[in-house]
């Protein structure tokens, strides 16, 4: 788990989630990226995501779709950030999603790209949106769920990271239109023991996963993230939350340093 290179890779650990059985059924289906997966994920899913295996903000992410007209013609179309791009063929699709990947990864050793079967998130308003968990190793050495926020998309785009235009915003607040009260307490507590059992096979202070719900309430885990942002959770008006989300991160923090003194 040190080696840096799978610290950041989604596609490793998305491998470390799915060894074990009691979590499958939340992993939506991921596979490298090459024109044979793409194409068989496409007529299977209907709609994907494609992304770089270890960046992050939400950059280099696209959304692929195969889609039937009315008249029952079939089309592809692809999105990134806000503009989106039409195919009648998928050879077309192919070479234009594969010409912008190399423009983007020009530079770049780690080419890899994945694809993952496309969650229809749920939406407030016209924008999706998914929520961020976090979880951390209390200072007696426990997991605890410390702190969950939604992240609303801007409508027009099709990933609800802040570098890229998404708002934070409480859960209730976003759930409240799909929800009944009674429901998204539990939902929340399903989430909070959930994230408790995968930090487990993670042994790290802290731990962020990206989850989304999709259209029929299935809860599906888009992301694990190994190094989370605490201080995006000073962006939704939450004292309690942000208090035991930084007492933990101090603690450990200082553990670390006596430690050191210690040596
Ligand atoms: N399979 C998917 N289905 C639906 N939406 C997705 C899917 N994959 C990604 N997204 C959307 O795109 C966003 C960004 O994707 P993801 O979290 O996998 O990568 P990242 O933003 O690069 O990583 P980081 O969170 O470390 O910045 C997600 O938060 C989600 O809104
Ligand atoms: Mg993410």
């Amino acid at each position: 788990m040190e080696n840096p290179k799978i610290k950041r890779s989604k596609w490793a650990l998305k491998n470390i989630l799915e060894e074990h059985d009691q979590f499958r059924q939340y992993i939506p289906e991921t596979r490298l990226f090459s024109s044979h997966d793409l194409a068989e994920m496409l007529e299977m899913y209907k709609m994907v995501y494609i992304k770089p295996d270890n960046w992050s903000w939400g950059r280099g992410v696209m959304r692929v779709e195969k889609i039937i007209t009315k008249s029952g013609k079939c089309k592809f179309r692809y999105q990134s950030k806000k503009e989106s791009f039409t195919f009648r063929s998928y050879t077309e699709l192919f070479d234009a999603i594969e010409r912008s990947i190399n423009k983007k990864m020009k530079k770049r050793k780690n080419h890899t790209y994945i694809i993952q079967r496309g969650i229809h998130l749920l939406k407030y308003n016209e924008a999706i949106f998914d929520f961020r968990l976090m979880v951390q190793l209390s200072p007696k050495n426990k997991y605890e769920s410390t702190g969950i926020l939604g992240r609303l998309a801007d409508p027009k785009y099709i990933v609800t990271n802040f570098h890229s235009k998404g708002t934070p915003y409480p859960v209730e607040f976003l759930l409240k239109p799909h929800m009944k009260k009674k429901d998204i307490k539990e939902l929340k507590k399903k989430l909070y023991i959930l994230g408790e059992e995968i930090a487990l096979l993670f042994n790290r202070k802290a731990i962020g996963l990206d989850i989304g719900i999709d259209e029929n309430m299935n809860i599906w885990i888009i992301e694990i993230n190994l190094k989370p942002d605490p201080f995006v959770f000073k962006e939704i008006d939450d004292e309690k939350m942000i208090n035991k989300i930084m007492q933990y991160r101090f603690y450990w923090k200082n553990e670390k340093k006596s430690k050191k003194r210690d040596k």
